[in-house]
């Protein structure tokens, strides 16, 4: 993969030989200003402020760092900035800037008060990471001519620049490189009425017919992500394409996610299999992540990042000193009688004679 690419609009959408794919609706159905983004109210107006008031100034906007889990729009959100600018963005990502020349060369290439765009910045090399202090700090680069003792170092102006660094994982930067954001903005997830806008947004942009229910089974399903609620709109759109009338109604979506393996709200078989080893295995808990992720055969990061946070938000998990624990909530959910771990003193203790031991 290159190290950067173009966030402009791919020609190919203007080709009429070209079919429109599933990833080329993603793009179409990304919105372009802050007006038609939906949802996450609080990061969204202190947002509009600072680039009103960047825009007055006539400056550069300050460095930002969204983080929040994966699939709420951070890219989109990075797009909104640079069309609210007026300015070019250039997307890259962290592991795909491999060597510190890699990040040199995009710095040089920009325009100026242009945006970089660095997707899991927390993947960043702590060489390349070392180049973007400066760059940031005072739009300078150092540049080392040379090798050994004749090595030489010069500084190099660059042009202002918008770094917008996106993370499911900010407990992982730096503090360096943290501290170097003047603009920190936390994604959450979405609320259930505020997907429902979304996929009938999205359902007008694809022109798929799509009632009310329809359009709120697929939103209570979406885990809180709208990434899930566009995916989860095209796969009942194929199935209202091929076993229904066409229209996406709360029939076909209710026989489409129950084809999908999705439940009521919106769990898949891994959220399951994880809350039952937990019930089944660990006694409803606390268990340890790597412990859990083991015992499930996931990566801990997947359980971490995708899993937990929307079984969190349903209030099916609570996160202990001592480990994960499932709630009463989960067990509800699950169709499994609740019943409550015994208080830690009155816990049967291995090591301890018991009554009736010899
Ligand atoms: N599509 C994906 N995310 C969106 C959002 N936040 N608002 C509107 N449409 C979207």
């Amino acid at each position: 993969m290159s190290a950067f690419e173009e966030f402009e609009l791919d020609s190919r959408m203007l080709d009429p030989e070209h079919t429109e794919s599933d990833s080329d609706t993603e793009l179409s159905l990304r919105p372009k200003t802050l007006d038609e983004y939906i949802g996450q109210k609080a990061a969204k107006e202190n947002l509009a402020v600072y680039i009103e008031a960047a825009k007055q100034r006539s400056d550069v906007l300050d460095h930002v760092l969204l983080y929040g889990p994966p699939g709420l729009g951070k890219t989109t959100l990075a797009g909104i900035i640079a069309n609210e600018m007026n300015v070019n963005i250039r997307i890259t990502s962290g592991p795909a800037i491999e060597k510190p020349g890699d990040l040199v060369a995009l710095l040089t290439n920009m325009g100026e008060n242009d945006i970089l765009f660095i997707d899991e910045i927390h993947r960043l090399a702590r060489t390349v990471e070392e180049v973007l202090y400066p760059a940031m700090e005072d739009y300078e680069i150092d540049i080392i001519i040379g090798k050994g003792p004749a090595a030489r170092s010069f500084r190099m102006k660059l042009p202002k620049f918008t770094l917008i660094g996106a993370t499911t994982r900010s407990g992982q930067l730096s503090t360096p490189l943290r501290d170097r954001f003047g603009v920190l903005l936390r994604l959450e997830l979405y609320s259930p009425d505020e997907l429902y806008e979304i996929v009938k947004r999205s359902a007008g942009i694809m022109d798929y017919e799509i009632t009310e229910s329809g359009a709120r089974r697929i939103a209570e399903c979406s885990r809180g992500t709208p990434r899930i609620a566009n995916r989860l709109l095209k796969r009942v759109r194929d199935f209202a394409q091929v076993k229904g009338s066409g229209v996406i109604d709360g029939a076909i979506a209710e026989y489409a996610l129950e084809k999908l393996d999705i439940d009521r709200l919106g769990l898949d078989a891994t959220d399951r299999r994880m809350l039952e080893a937990m019930i089944k295995y660990y006694g409803g808990g606390p268990v340890g992540l790597e412990t859990l992720a083991v015992t499930i055969g996931e990566e801990a990061v997947t359980i971490e990042d995708m899993y937990e946070p929307y079984l969190i938000r349903l209030g099916f998990i609570s996160r202990t000193p001592r480990g994960r624990c499932v709630t009463h909530l989960a067990y509800e959910h699950l169709g499994i009688p609740f019943s409550p771990r015994p208080a830690e003193s009155e816990q049967i203790n291995m090591f301890m004679p018991q009554d009736g031991d010899d």
